[in-house]
Order: C-alpha cells, then structure tokens, then sequence
C-alpha cells in the first residue's frame, strides 16, 4: 500500500461524485468508495496489517480524504436534490387523460327508444303525477275495493290517503276526462310498489302506457300495433303471441309475449322457463265501464290499451339477468349502453 494508490484512488472518488448526475448515481458513487464494503473503507481496515510508522502515515492520509469524500458527497447531494426539485421528471412521452364523457341511463335509452315507436305510429306522449288519489289509481279503472293491490300492504299509502300510482294506467283517465275521441297516447313513467328488491322486482321501476280510443276500433288494431312494436324493438325474426289475461280495465284482456330471444324456442332455457316466450306486457280493449267513468260513450267509440315494464324490455333487449345492475350505478355496468 503505497501513498500514490491512495491518492490515486481519492482523485478518482472526486471526479466520480462530481461526475454524478442525480442522487442514485450519487450513491453508488458513495457506497463504492465510501460503503461499508466500498474500496477506501476497506483500505482503512486493511491498515492493522501494516508496520506501525507506515500505519500512521498512511491512517492520517486515509481518513483525511474520507472527510474530505463525506463533505463533497454531502454538497453534491445538496445540489442535486434542489435541481430535481425545481425540475420534476415530466414525461412527455405519456398519453393524455380523456375528459369523462356522462351518458344516458339505458332504462332512460329505453324507455326512449319504446315511445319514439309509438310515437312513430302516431301516438302522442302524456304525463301524469306520481302520487295518485285511489279514484285515478283504482276506481275510475274499474279496480274494485277488494281487489288485493288496494290493500295497504300492495301500494305505497300517504297519510292523506293517497299513493305513489302502482301503475301508468291512471294516465289513461287523466287523459280522457279532459279529452274527446279521437285519443291516442304514450305514458312513460316511474311506478312503485312495496316489492322486494330482487332479480327481477324493484320497489320503483318504469312504465309505458298506451291508449288508443276512436269510433270502430278493434282488438285487430291493437294486435296489428304489438305486432309493429315487437318487430321495431327486438327485428324481424321475432315471434309474437296473445294469451287470454285479466285486468279489471280491460275486456277482453291479453298478454303479449314474444319468442324467447335466449333459446329461440330451441330447447327451452330458465329465462323463458322452458316455455320459449317471454311476456311483455298487457293489455286489452278498454273496458266499457271505464270510459263511462270517463264520460265517453262505449256505444260510440272503443279502444284499446296497453301497459308494459321498461326494465323487462331491457333486460330481454340486452339479456340481462339481474335487474339490480340498472341500479347499482356501477360505471363498469353502465358504460356498456
Ligand atoms: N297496469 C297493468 C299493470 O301494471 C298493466 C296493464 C295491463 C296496462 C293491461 C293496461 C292494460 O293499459 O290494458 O300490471
């Protein structure tokens, strides 16, 4: 060990820290030179080994310029630190973030879409309030007091005595109090009942209600109609059915249900329950005691109605098996529409 190989060794140190041009090189300079494995501290141990004069000698030349490499390290930390503070890494390279776009719901696309057919075929769009007396809701529909959806437990009661509507179909009374035949209307909206809240229940879920009275107007005419709607929502290649149903504003009363759109009637799935068809909605020729209610003579005109569930269309639309989904506001659901 010679006097040159440390002074060497120090020259090269100095050269290296100021050589450095950020923090991380900055310390594998240090840990090289200055680590507990690094050369000059290894010197340093080396010098037990020495005749005592050399040691001294050489001992005072070793530590010395380990000061004198702390101090530089020391200040060259300082300067770079400061230049990678006022200069952060700003990557150029990166692509920009996209600003979020909002969409509509698709119970609301849908609901959409429902009454842009009807709208097409000539029907005209009405509104009626969510919260209904019983005589809108129940008895001008021909709805009698034992009927088990008057009871407190099957409809949302106010104080008052009035309900949030379980139906669209008090739209239709709106509706012919205050006009004359010829009437033909859409009523899109919000209904509820005291349902659970399950795959295929919502204690609030949508509607659309149809009504179309005239003088001569026949169950032809609302079968021609379903037969129009069913093809603009779900193509050509659907089938469409009437089954004999039941509601107290109708007579005669049908259910609509159109080929499943899962199997296609092939082998029967759980959606349509081995059956092949899908229900879709009801409806019927307006009950000749309703448009009494509504003082409209039933010698003169008839008509037909319909009412049918939004988020059902949906979900056959779109095969979805939950009904939650449209409610969870899970951006990662709702993004897809
Ligand atoms: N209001 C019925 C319901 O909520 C649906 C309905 C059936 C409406 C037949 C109608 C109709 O207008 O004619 O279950």
């Amino acid at each position: 060990m010679e006097i040159k190989e440390i002074e060497e060794l120090g020259k090269k140190a100095k050269e290296e820290i100021l050589a450095s041009q950020n923090l991380k090189d900055l310390e594998a300079v240090r840990l090289k030179y200055l680590g507990r494995k690094g050369s000059l501290t290894t010197i340093l141990r080396g010098l037990v080994n020495q005749p005592e004069d050399e040691r001294r000698v050489l001992g005072r030349l070793a530590n010395t310029l380990r000061d004198e490499l702390t101090a530089l390290v020391d200040e060259r930390k300082g300067l770079l630190a400061e230049k990678e503070e006022v200069q952060p890494e700003i990557d150029i390279t990166l692509p920009g973030r996209k600003p979020w776009m909002g969409k509509i719901h698709p119970i609301s696309q849908v609901m959409k879409e429902i009454c842009e057919i009807f709208i097409g075929m000539g029907f005209k769009e009405e509104v009626g309030p969510e919260i209904e007396t019983e005589w809108y809701n129940f008895d001008a529909l021909n709805i009698p007091k034992d009927h088990p959806s008057r009871d407190m437990f099957s409809s949302f009661y106010l104080e008052d005595g009035s309900l949030l509507r379980s139906h669209t179909s008090p739209v239709q009374v709106r509706v012919m109090e205050r006009q004359k035949p010829p009437i033909r209307i859409i009523a899109p909206g919000r209904v509820f009942r005291p349902d659970d809240f399950d795959a295929t229940h919502s204690p609030v879920f949508h509607q659309v209600e149809g009504l179309y009275i005239d003088e001569g107007v026949t169950f032809a005419d609302l079968k021609g109609t379903m037969r129009e709607f069913c093809r603009r929502m779900f193509g050509e290649g659907i089938a469409m059915r009437f089954l004999p149903s039941y509601f107290p504003f109708t007579e005669p009363s049908a259910e609509v249900a159109i080929s499943c759109v899962i199997c296609q009637q092939e082998k029967g799935c759980s959606t349509c329950k081995g059956t092949g068809w899908l229900e879709i909605l009801g409806s019927g020729m307006v009950h000749p005691q309703v448009l009494r209610n509504c003082k409209i003579d039933p010698e003169r005109y008839s008509g037909y109605a319909f009412g049918l569930g939004v988020e059902r269309i949906a979900m056959i639309k779109y095969r979805i098996d939950d009904l939650r989904l449209f409610y969870e506001n899970d951006i990662r659901f709702l993004e897809q529409f």
